[in-house]
């Protein structure tokens, strides 16, 4: 690897901090904030464009150049995953990586891969309490290449989630949201249980109607009342704290199809369903 690449990069391991006694001392005081006001947005409902655009990504070849940054990192989740063991569980957008911490703590016998494009918030100074686990890393990368990257070397999570994603609630941001993207199709493709959250109803009714639309596998949005003591996320707590409605979308999708292409950027399965 080139020695340029590695200050393109942002990795992780699990560190230790001083046990805090229980306190929880999250540092950020942006997202502690509980005015947060829910999201508006000039749509009514899923958008009507949706289907025709999911299905023109699905039958369509995505070949936006993979940037290196973004593959050294994934090198080096990958070393550290080889390295630690157990089934993958991808927390993708994971923000400051507190997710990726809970998950971990939550499942003992997998390993976490936290991944954000921000280096801010990878980076941000969090006295998090407790002693941290051992299974998780997270690293700054483009989540559009990492997500092919796994395809392409065959990398399947068991778990797989979404965590209040950027909403993008204007009408004509549907491309924006992770389902209305083009790699949508290759995030289906890598099978396993999938979650999504989000305090936009409407998001989560199309990231729903768009698993069901890729793999066939019936799944709707749903109210998802969270315990406001242990929230999964700073987002989660400030929309909890702010009094938002959550809610969250499951699937549990197919064992994928081996890949039949090494090429990556090309999504080398067969949708099953791409009406
Ligand atoms: C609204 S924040 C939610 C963060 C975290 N999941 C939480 O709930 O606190 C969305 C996150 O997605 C990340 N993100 C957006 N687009 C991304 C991309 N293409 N690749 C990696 N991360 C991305 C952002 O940097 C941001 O941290």
């Amino acid at each position: 690897m080139p020695a340029a690449w590695y200050g393109w990069y942002y990795l992780r391991y699990p560190y230790r901090v001083p046990a805090c006694a229980g306190t929880f001392l999250f540092r950020d005081a942006s997202v502690m904030r509980a005015n947060s006001r829910p999201v508006t947005s000039n749509q009514t409902g899923p958008h009507e464009q949706r289907h025709a655009i999911v299905r023109k990504h699905a039958q369509s070849t995505f070949l936006k150049p993979l940037s290196p940054a973004s593959c050294a990192a994934f090198t080096l989740a990958m070393a550290a995953w080889r390295q630690a063991g157990g089934s993958l569980i991808l927390d993708a957008g994971c923000g400051v990586g507190m997710s990726t911490r809970r998950l971990a703590v939550h499942h003992p016998g997998s390993f976490v891969i936290g991944v954000d494009q921000s280096a801010d918030r990878l980076q941000r100074d969090v006295r998090w309490p407790g002693t941290p686990p051992r299974n998780f890393v997270t690293v700054r990368a483009d989540l559009v290449d990492f997500w092919r990257l796994m395809l392409a070397e065959g990398v399947h999570p068991e778990k797989h989630y979404l965590l209040y994603p950027n909403p993008w609630p204007k009408k004509d941001q549907l491309g924006r949201r992770w389902h209305g993207h083009p790699v949508f199709p290759a995030v289906v493709a890598l099978g396993g249980q999938v979650e999504c959250r989000s305090n936009w109803q409407t998001y989560v009714e199309e990231f729903a109607l768009t698993l069901t639309q890729l793999s066939g596998v019936a799944t709707r949005a749903e109210r998802y009342d969270a315990d406001p003591a242990t929230p999964l996320t700073p987002f989660e707590e400030k929309y909890l704290m702010s009094g938002h409605a959550l809610w969250r979308c499951r699937a549990a999708l197919p064992a994928p199809v081996p890949p039949s292409s090494a090429t990556p950027g090309v999504i080398p399965f067969p949708l099953s369903a791409r009406d």
